[in-house]
């Protein structure tokens, strides 16, 4: 029974991140590059606008970056952050475009 528990537990954490969609990135890259690439270098190609704010490549490599942890960032305010009151659907597709980039790094890559 508790086996079957923490199943569905782990099935509810894990299921978020499966179900987003190519396009959720491709929103979230857009809401991205219009609200936070002032500050965050919000792709490996753009420029680095701030040397005192991650980029979002180094947020994505992070081990303790989560769809979870990015929803609770990105819902509250932060002292060196704009608050952006965000919608839901703009956070879920700006953390899953942040997600998107801890993937493996193309060969040609040069960072
Ligand atoms: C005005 C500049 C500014 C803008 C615009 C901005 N950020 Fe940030 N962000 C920061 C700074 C500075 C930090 C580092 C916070 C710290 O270390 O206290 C940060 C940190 C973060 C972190 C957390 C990194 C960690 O250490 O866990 C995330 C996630 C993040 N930003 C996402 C975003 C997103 C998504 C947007 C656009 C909706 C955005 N930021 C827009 C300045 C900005």
């Amino acid at each position: 029974m508790r086996a079957g528990l923490a199943a569905l537990v782990l099935l509810g954490c894990f299921l978020p991140a499966t179900l987003v969609e190519a396009q959720d990135v491709e929103i979230g890259r857009q809401t991205a590059a219009k609200w936070c690439s002032g500050c965050h270098q919000i792709d490996p190609q753009s420029p680095v606008s701030n040397d005192t704010v991650p980029s979002f490549a180094s947020i994505a490599r992070m081990s303790s970056t989560t769809e979870m942890s990015l929803a609770a960032f990105l819902s509250t305010s932060h002292n060196r952050m704009p608050d952006f009151s965000l919608t839901r659907t703009e956070i879920r597709d700006v953390s899953a475009y942040i997600l998107s980039l801890k993937q493996p790094a193309p060969r040609n890559r040069t960072d």
